[in-house]
């Protein structure tokens, strides 16, 4: 099938890479660039594990077609950190012991950078709506939820520390 010329905004940075117009988000990122953080589970919008950020918005990148994602910033899990440093849910999840076989964090982990960004102060039930299309099969959900709380304590108190 021929190929199309599209350019992509990932983590801050432009990358031009040849697909054909069905090629899948997720398969461009993790094939053609090698970005694997995000990863294939259900391959049907159900798990989260492959969410991404488009335009700041949470998105299920194994049904997305990468055509459509040219212009807006993608961020994936490997642009979350910051300055080189670990972004504060990120450290949640290792002093918590948010993560399990850590399939399915970095999903998570897209999923509240998006709801922190709507919302800086959400309360439990907009924290467990908006996580409701991530799933975990090690059901290690006490102690992500944990990190996650943890993590908004800590993003709140930077805040008010830099006013
Ligand atoms: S792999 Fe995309 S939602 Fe499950
Ligand atoms: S930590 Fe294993 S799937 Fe969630």
């Amino acid at each position: 099938m021929k190929k199309e010329l599209i350019e992509l905004r990932i983590n801050g940075r432009a990358h031009e890479v040849a697909i054909e117009s069905s090629a899948l988000l997720l398969d461009v990122l993790r094939q053609d660039l090698q970005l694997t953080g995000s990863k294939r589970a259900c391959d049907d919008s159900s798990c989260g594990a492959c969410t991404v950020l488009v335009d700041g918005v949470a998105m299920m990148s194994c049904t997305l077609l990468a055509a459509s994602c040219e212009g807006p910033e993608i961020t994936t899990i490997e642009g979350v950190s910051e300055h080189g440093s670990l972004a504060a849910i990120q450290k949640a999840y290792g002093d918590w012991g948010g993560a399990q076989c850590g399939y399915c964090t970095p999903g998570f982990i897209m999923t509240v950078k998006s709801l922190l960004a709507e919302n800086p102060d959400p309360s439990e039930s907009d924290i467990r709506d908006a996580l409701s299309s991530n799933l975990c099969r090690c059901t290690g959900y006490n102690q992500m939820y944990e990190a996650i709380r943890s993590a908004i304590v800590a993003e709140r108190s930077a805040a008010t520390n830099s006013e």
